[in-house]
């Protein structure tokens, strides 16, 4: 059985942040529409999941939402914790920041994953920094920064995977 990808013919990516309410069902929803538009969707399986388990079952936090929809993108998201299944099944695995980056690294480690791991922002041609900041405990502008870091991450990372 091929346990790095179930359906082999798609690409599967996996975005991962703390609580999987706001970065990560954002970067989900903005792959998702991007891989829509481009006619691409039987290509590409996408998820998002969190490392922590406070909000397991939660719709993404309603700024999260508010700036997706401001966007035309749409979140479908419920959120749910990282388990040792996903670093066996999904091909990429794109983490928002180093701590997120750090605890899937320890589970890469216990599962002998294959899955190629990654910062989202390695795909981000702006320089400001490495990670994709936690907008969780500040206001609405920190969401829409969130969000635009996110957009331009996720156009290189479709062109990359598309090509790949
Ligand atoms: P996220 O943001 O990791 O981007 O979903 C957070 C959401 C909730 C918490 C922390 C970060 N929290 O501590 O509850």
């Amino acid at each position: 059985m091929d346990t790095n990808n179930s359906d082999s013919s798609r690409t599967s990516v996996l975005f991962v942040c703390l609580g999987n309410i706001c970065r990560s069902p954002l970067a989900e929803g903005i792959f998702l529409h991007l891989v829509r538009e481009a006619g691409l969707d039987d290509r590409f399986e996408i998820d998002s999941a969190g490392t922590g388990a406070w909000h397991v079952g939660e719709r993404p936090d309603a700024r999260a939402a508010m700036v997706a929809s401001k966007h035309g993108v749409d979140l479908e998201s419920r959120a749910r914790q990282i388990t040792s299944d996903d670093l066996k099944h999904f091909d990429y695995v794109i983490a928002m920041d180093r701590e997120n980056l750090r605890n899937i690294g320890r589970m890469v480690d216990a599962t002998g994953s294959e899955a190629e791991v990654h910062l989202l922002r390695e795909y981000d041609h702006s320089s400001d920094g490495d990670e994709v900041p936690d907008p969780y405990y500040g206001d609405a502008s920190g969401f829409e920064m969130v969000y635009e870091m996110l957009h331009r991450s996720c156009l290189t990372l479709l062109d990359r995977l598309k090509a790949a």
